[in-house]
């Protein structure tokens, strides 16, 4: 018998840099304004102050590789946290603007190791038939975290006047997730290791142990014999990424994590209000059509966390893009012909929804169990290393589409949907020529499956 509630509490903890993940990435929206009124930033430093904790996600992706198979999972983590801790802090108490950037780097840094060692851990400590529920766990937390902070951010910019938010408030706003890390670091004390990762280093009984308290004995012996027949079969250096079979791994990998992040979610993530001002809605009824975004988001993981584990992970990923393209088109087809208005938030929030019960939280999932043990850290970690290059592209270059003047004038705001809409084409392409149904698969059945499948 699964020990249940032992498992669901080690994933909750595990959950929490998800939740930290959105929480760091969607605190910026609710202080940027003050913050550049308060130093005084031109348009180009405002940016940087929106994109730079993004330039130390992909900097912690990187190191991730590195801190996972050295420190491991759970102690990566721990590190994780405390750069949330200390960028919180930090970043609040900024007097420079460059203190203030170099702070908040820290933060991407926590974020870009906990975004590849926290679905990696829930990954490696779950039973196959519940992996897939588990992991999107981790999604529903990224989700959560947004419409946390955004609360947050709402109920400190009340506490004063607009002279307090100027100075005080937005540093509130950043200081605030010094209590999720801080929770974060002290629970992660109260979980193992991954018992993947012990048996990797030969500690067996320290394994055994973990595993048994998952899955109870009986079934612990047969999991801990597959670890170890596939660790016998494979050494874990980069030389064994460029197999066949693990190219072909791979490279479904940056698929699955570029095509997730070049169909443009974050531009609506990132830019939603902007974009409902474009579709004629006024400043404040944009914010609450942006709290419906968050709120959509919400809704639609926690329907794909019950989904993925039954329907499996190729069909919501082929469906949910289907719906995203078509989606696309008909905004942009809706902006091109200058026929905006509230229809638009409809297809808008469809899109929203499409993503948030596909690849939302099954990118997570296969990038989570396709690899093999030896190889999953290194793996993983260059496939979230490109998911964040491609979430940077992506965020710097949505203003620049949706406001360049020549594209105005030809496509009349057209032109990003369209193009992330191409991109959706190509993703279902994708998706139907390579990406394998891993459902129901043990970690160590994947191996195999990438071995028949490189010499077809
Ligand atoms: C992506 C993030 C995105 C979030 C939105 C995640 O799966 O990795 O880039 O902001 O979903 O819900």
């Amino acid at each position: 018998m699964h020990n249940k509630q032992f498992l669901y509490q080690i994933t909750i903890v595990a959950t929490l840099g998800g939740l930290l993940f959105g929480y760091d990435t969607a605190v910026i929206s609710g202080a940027i304004s003050n913050l550049a009124e308060y130093f005084g930033l031109s348009p180009a430093q405002k940016g940087w102050a929106a994109s730079s904790a993004l330039v130390g996600c992909v900097a912690g992706a990187i190191l991730a590789s590195y801190v996972s198979t050295v420190l491991g999972r759970r102690k990566g983590m721990i590190v994780a946290s405390v750069l949330f801790f200390v960028s919180a802090l930090g970043s609040g108490l900024a007097d420079t603007f460059s203190a203030f950037i170099i702070y908040r780097i820290i933060g991407g840094l926590g974020v870009g190791l906990a975004s590849m060692l926290a679905p990696m851990y829930i990954a490696e400590i779950s039973p196959a038939s519940q992996r897939g529920l588990l992991v999107s766990l981790y999604q529903l937390a990224i989700v959560t975290g947004i419409i946390v902070v955004y609360f947050v951010n709402y109920l400190i910019a009340l506490q004063g006047d607009a002279t307090w938010n100027l100075n005080l408030g937005w540093r509130w706003m950043f200081a605030s997730e010094a209590i999720p890390s801080f929770l974060y670091f002290v629970f992660l004390f109260l979980v193992p290791a991954s018992p993947r990762w012990q048996a990797m280093r030969g500690e067996n009984n320290k394994a055994k142990n973990t595993l048994n308290k998952i899955n109870g004995e009986a079934l612990a012996d047969d999991i801990f014999e597959e670890i170890k027949e596939e660790l016998k079969q494979e050494k874990g250096t980069l030389k064994d990424l460029m197999t066949p079979a693990m190219r072909l791994a791979l490279g479904i990998g940056l698929g699955l994590s570029i095509f997730q992040q070049i169909t443009g979610i974050n531009a609506i993530m990132y830019y939603a209000p902007e974009i409902f001002k474009s579709f004629g809605s006024s400043g404040d009824t944009a914010l609450l059509q942006t709290v419906m975004v968050g709120s959509v988001n919400l809704v639609f993981t926690v329907i794909a966390v019950y989904s993925i584990d039954r329907i499996g992970r190729k069909p919501l990923l082929l469906w949910g893009m289907v719906g995203m393209g078509i989606c696309l088109f008909v905004v942009g087809a809706g902006l091109y012909t200058q026929s905006t208005g509230l229809w638009l938030l409809f297809f808008m929030l469809g899109f929203v929804a499409c993503f948030a019960v596909s690849w939302g939280p099954a990118v997570w999932v296969l990038l989570s169990e396709i690899f093999p043990n030896k190889v999953r850290g290194a793996a993983m970690s260059i496939a979230v290393f490109i998911q964040w290059t491609a979430n940077f592209a992506v965020s710097q270059t949505f203003p620049m589409m949706a406001e360049s003047e020549a594209l105005k004038a030809q496509f009349h705001g057209a032109f990003p949907f369209w193009f992330y809409g191409m991109m959706s084409i190509l993703a279902v392409i994708f998706v139907l020529k390579f990406v394998p149904e891993t459902k129901q698969k043990t970690l160590e059945e994947m191996t195999e499956l990438w071995e028949t499948r490189s010499k077809k």
